[in-house]
This record gives structure tokens, C-alpha cells and sequence, in this order.
């Protein structure tokens, strides 16, 4: 078939590592498709920056919205970051032109994601972000296709690299936070701003989404309740850890009788349970449906080749026509209902 064509907005972690992917894997990608995928324009800040990677097959835009309106492109991926600004513009531009848009931009979709699916919707093209959540895990798959015939009950997982790394560094070194902080940095987890991460709020980006697939809403970030790491010391985890117990920072979405609960704060797991044993920049997302039970995934949350990964899985869907509402039902279908929140609950 015809190639599909791919704009890129954003070369740094994961932009570079789909790139590479991309072009390493690029004969298996075409004969899963039936088709070639062809990166045709990227777009970011410098265009003098050695990225590591070979993209001068590509057109150079130094403007990612003006990529988005007017490049020869079928897909635009939007791996800028934000939850305002160029990125939303970007992928508000892609929706317009009736291109379709793959992100791993959990920010902007907690923010804006009905409107934006209402619009991806309207243009007809998908809007797919399995990046999004949880890195190289495909738990937006998961639960809006393989367990879509149940009734969730709850949703939770540790949804965050950066901080799993940090408090499974702490205890295994005794080191403090802080000096953890910088090494995730290093590795490519961090988000731009790491108080994203340590204090809670990329995790409940990540939760408002998975709520959102999971029980059918739009999506509420708002009533999210947030609390970070950046208190929890190595004696706290010392002390769990003589109590049979890992401290880890969980986000959870649960029904309850006063409407879903959406919670992140650090909780102490008892180390034979089902996420205890889970280290490192590894994420795990725990789903109980009402006809499957508990069912639960495991794999690297953050990083160039792991989110890399979903965006590839997600180009290839468009590649290979294979779309789903982005929420899982259309946005007129999405059921608005009461939140609770950690008073009521
Ligand atoms: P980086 O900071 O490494 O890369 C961001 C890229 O965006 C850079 O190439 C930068 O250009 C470009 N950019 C920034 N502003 C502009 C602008 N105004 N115009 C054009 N380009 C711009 O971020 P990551 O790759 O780590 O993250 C990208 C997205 O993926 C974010 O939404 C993040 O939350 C998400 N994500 C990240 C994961 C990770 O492990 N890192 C995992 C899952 C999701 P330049 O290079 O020239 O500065
Ligand atoms: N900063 C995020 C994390 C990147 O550490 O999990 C993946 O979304």
C-alpha cells in the first residue's frame, strides 16, 4: 500500500527513540501494516543539534503548528510536552487539517482531552496516545479493547518511572531524594518540570485517563487528590520495610457509593501483593472487572525505547486502519456522574 506519512513535532527522549525505531524496525513495520511508514517532516527548537539520529530524509519546520497545517504528512506526532501552548496548538492544528494525532503528551489530555477527541471526532482521525500512560505498558489497549466487555470496579498502579525509581533507590542505597532525583534526570524519566513527577501529578494525569477509559467519563483532573514523594525519607522506608511493607506511590480510581474516587499518594504495600515486587523505572497497572477479576500489566513506565514502543504500536493502528473512539465510546457517550473525593469517602 501507499506509505504512511509521519510528522514529527518534538526530537528529544522519545522523539529520537521512535525515530529509531522506526527506521530499525522498519521492514517488520511495513509487513505488519501492509504498508511503509515514512517520517516526512520534523519540527523542534534547534535545528542545528546533533539528535543522534538520521533525519535528513525529513523537512525541516522550525514551527511544529505550521508542520502540523501544511506538511505532506498523514499522521502528526505530537512528543513536545505541556499541557498548553505549542503542544495543543500542534495537535489542535493536526485535528483541524484532518490529520490524525499520536502523543504521549498525558498533560494535555488530562487537561483537554474531551474537547480534543470531540474535535478528532469532527475530523474524523484518530486520536491515540498509549505512550501516555504508563510508557512502554499497552494498558490504554488493554482496557479499552481487551477488557472492554466488563463493568471496572477499580483501577491503580504505580504510574510513574521517576518516582519508582527514586524511593526503590532510596531503599536499596539509603540514599535521600534529592540525589536520586538528578540521576532519573540523567536516564531520560523526568518530565521538563520533575515536581510533575515526584509530587503526584503526572501520576494523576495518567489516573484521569485510565478513569476515563475504564468507567466510560470525561475526563476530571480536577478532582483528582494528589500527594507526592518528596516527604518520604529512607527511615520511612526502612520502617515499612520491617513491617513487611514498600512504600510506593500509587494512583488509584475506584467506584464508590459517593461516585468514583480518584486518589495518588504514597501507600505502604505489603510486600507479598500484587505490585510490591515491582522496581526500578518498571510502572504496573492492577484492573478489576466485574467478569475477569483482577488482571494485571508490568513493563518499563519512562524512557527512549519503552515509550517509543506504544508510539510505534499506535502509528502502526493508524498504519494499519485499525481505530477506536479515543476514550472508548464516542464523546456524546461518555456518562458525566459524580466524584468523590477523599472527605466523602
Ligand atoms: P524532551 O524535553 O526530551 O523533548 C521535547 C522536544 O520538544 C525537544 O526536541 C524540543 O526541541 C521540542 N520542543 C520544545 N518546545 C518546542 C517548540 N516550541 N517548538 C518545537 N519543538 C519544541 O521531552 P521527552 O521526549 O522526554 O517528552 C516528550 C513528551 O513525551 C512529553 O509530553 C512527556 O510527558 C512525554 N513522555 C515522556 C516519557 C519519557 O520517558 N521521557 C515517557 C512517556 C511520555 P529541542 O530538542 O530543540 O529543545
Ligand atoms: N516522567 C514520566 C515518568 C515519563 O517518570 O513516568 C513517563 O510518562
Amino acid at each position: 500500500g501507499a506509505p504512511l506519512r509521519i510528522a514529527i513535532a518534538g526530537l528529544g527522549t522519545v522523539g529520537v527513540g521512535t525515530v529509531q525505531l522506526l527506521q530499525e524496525h522498519a521492514e517488520a513495520i511495513a509487513v505488519r501494516c501492509r504498508r511503509p511508514v515514512e517520517v516526512t517532516a520534523v519540527s523542534a527548537r534547534d535545528r542545528h543539534r546533533n539528535r543522534g539520529c538520521d533525519v535528513s530524509m525529513a523537512t525541516w519546520y522550525d514551527d511544529p503548528v505550521v508542520m502540523a497545517r501544511e506538511a505532506e504528512a498523514d499522521v502528526v506526532l505530537e512528543l513536545i510536552g505541556g499541557s498548553d501552548g505549542v503542544a495543543r496548538a500542534t495537535v489542535e492544528a493536526a485535528l483541524s487539517a484532518g490529520r490524525a494525532v499520536v502523543t504521549a503528551n498525558k498533560a494535555l489530555l488530562a487537561e483537554h482531552g474531551t474537547d480534543l477527541a470531540r474535535a478528532a471526532e469532527a475530523a474524523g482521525v484518530p486520536l491515540a496516545y498509549e505512550a501516555a500512560v504508563a510508557g512502554g505498558i499497552p494498558i490504554v489497549k488493554a482496557l479499552r479493547e481487551g477488557l472492554a466487555g466488563n463493568r471496572a470496579r477499580r483501577v491503580y498502579g504505580i504510574l510513574n518511572g521517576t518516582c519508582n525509581y527514586i524511593l526503590t533507590t532510596m531503599e536499596e542505597t539509603g540514599r535521600e531524594f534529592h540525589d536520586v532525583l538528578e540521576e532519573a534526570q540523567h536516564l531520560g524519566y523526568a518530565e521538563a518540570d520533575p515536581s510533575f513527577d515526584v509530587d503526584g501529578i503526572d501520576t494523576g494525569h495518567k489516573l484521569t485517563l485510565l478513569t476515563s477509559i475504564a468507567f466510560g467519563r470525561p475526563v476530571d483532573f480536577g478532582a483528582v487528590f494528589m500527594e507526592g514523594i518528596r516527604h518520604v525519607t529512607a527511615m520511612d522506608i526502612q520502617q515499612a520495610d520491617e513491617l513487611g511493607y514498600r512504600i510506593k506511590l500509587l494512583g488509584v480510581a475506584e467506584e464508590t457509593e459517593h461516585g468514583i474516587l480518584q486518589r495518588v499518594h504514597p501507600c505502604m504495600v505489603p510486600k507479598q501483593g500484587p505490585i510490591a515486587s515491582v522496581d526500578g523505572v518498571f510502572n504496573a497497572v492492577v484492573t478489576e472487572g466485574d467478569y475477569v477479576g483482577r488482571a494485571k500489566l508490568e513493563g518499563r513506565g519512562a524512557g527512549a525505547g519503552p515509550t517509543a514502543s506504544a508510539v510505534v504500536a499506535d502509528i502502526m493502528d493508524v498504519a494499519a486502519g485499525r481505530t477506536a473512539p479515543t476514550f472508548g465510546v464516542p464523546v456524546d457517550r461518555l456518562e458525566t456522574g459524580p466524584a468523590a473525593s477523599i472527605d466523602t469517602h
